[in-house]
């Protein structure tokens, strides 16, 4: 059968903890696995100055999948780990759909009173080589008071395109058929110019499809008050990017928000690059190395990663497993660790 070549990054603080429990459930779904651990990120690079050499980006390259746990850690400078290792990561594997379900399962708590989990059940289809992230910058007269910052965001008609249409494709085959944009046209008018007539154009190619618009404050006051406006949501890299921790707020909490980073071009295509999965949160510094990390986000991240290489019955089963124990949390007594929690996932995998 089909042998996976996966290549892990654990990285920094929770990450290495929660990466730790999502291969033990990627064992046990029985597959023929072949993993190389990369010990990319903080020690790395307090140790040589290295973030991603040119070497180890090629030889991930040649890999399925990839998947990350997390990166950042308070002894090396904010951007250096983000930028020169994890965003380099999605730019140069043209990871341009940042793939975010936001989905509240059934029996986790939710801080919306009201809302069922069929009233939170959408999908954040963030770009993500694009915008704020990728424009050019720069400080003028530092440190003075005549200091000028700017930092410039980057949107292409090819880029929009390519992750607008991602996104009608996902939004025709779920039931509700229903795309929104989030953006910031009211303000942001050239880029928010440029993505709407992008939807616009695009949408006349998906008639089933409703294509609605939303401004993004209004999007993170309706992603409280009426979650269920949305279905799939298409966004900017920024805007994508809060508001999909604002989802994972509303869907449980961080430790339950799973994602892809996905090169959608068919494996053997000149422009095919292997995906990266990995949960929403960061290193989480304040609870690393103390076992308290939640493991689900990176486990469901596992799921998307099975599901990407068309094994939907493989992730089937994992996600059915989160479901199970998510249910089970409701009345369970004792707080687990990282480490329980992946033990009794593992084992509702195993059977
Ligand atoms: P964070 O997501 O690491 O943590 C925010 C809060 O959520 C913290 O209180 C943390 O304890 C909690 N939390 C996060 N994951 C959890 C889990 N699995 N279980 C239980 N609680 C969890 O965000 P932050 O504090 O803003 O950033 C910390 C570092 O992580 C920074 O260096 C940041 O740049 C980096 N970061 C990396 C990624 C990534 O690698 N994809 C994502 C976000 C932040
Ligand atoms: C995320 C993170 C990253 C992002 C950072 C660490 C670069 O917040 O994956 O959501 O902004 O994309
Ligand atoms: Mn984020």
């Amino acid at each position: 059968s089909l042998n996976i070549r996966l290549a892990v990054i654990p990285g920094d603080g929770i990450g290495r903890e929660v990466v730790a429990e999502g291969l033990k459930v990627l064992d046990a779904v029985g597959l023929k696995l072949e993993t190389t651990t990369y010990d990319l990120g903080a020690a790395r690079y307090n140790a040589t100055g290295e973030t991603l050499p040119d070497e180890t980006l090629a030889e991930l390259r040649g890999f399925d999948a990839i998947l990350l746990g997390a990166v950042g850690d308070p002894s090396v400078p904010p951007g250096v780990l983000e930028r020169e290792l994890l965003l380099k990561l999605r730019f140069e594997l043209d990871h341009y759909v940042n793939l975010r379900p936001v989905k509240l399962f059934p029996g986790v708590e939710t801080p919306l009173a009201a809302a069922r989990p069929e009233d939170i059940d959408m999908i954040v289809v963030r770009e993500g080589t694009e915008g704020p992230y990728a424009g050019a910058g720069g400080i003028m007269r530092r440190g003075t008071a005549q200091e000028i910052a700017t930092q410039e965001s980057l949107n292409t008609a090819y880029g929009v395109e390519r992750v607008v249409r991602y996104a009608f494709d996902k939004a025709v085959a779920r039931p509700r058929k229903k795309l929104t944009l989030v953006h910031k046209t009211n303000v942001l008018t050239y880029a928010g110019d440029l993505w709407s007539r992008v939807v616009e154009r695009v949408s006349a190619e998906y008639p089933e499809v409703t294509t609605d618009y939303c401004h993004m404050d209004a999007a993170s006051m309706f992603f409280v008050t009426q979650p269920q406006r949305f279905d799939v949501v298409v966004t900017d890299n920024l805007f994508g990017d809060i508001l999909t921790d604002l989802g994972a707020a509303i869907a449980g909490g961080i430790g339950l928000a799973a994602s892809g980073n996905v090169n959608p071009s068919p494996k053997g295509s000149e422009s095919w690059a292997p995906s990266m999965f990995e949960p929403v949160h960061g290193s989480a510094p304040d609870i690393a190395g103390q076992g308290k990390a939640d493991p689900t986000a990176t486990i469901l991240s596992v799921a998307m990663l099975l599901d990407h290489l068309g094994l939907t019955e493989e992730a089937a089963r994992v996600e059915q497993a989160v479901a199970d124990d998510l249910i089970g949390r409701q009345t369970a007594w004792a707080q687990r660790s990282t480490r329980e929690i992946g033990d009794d996932i593992t084992a509702r995998v195993t059977g």
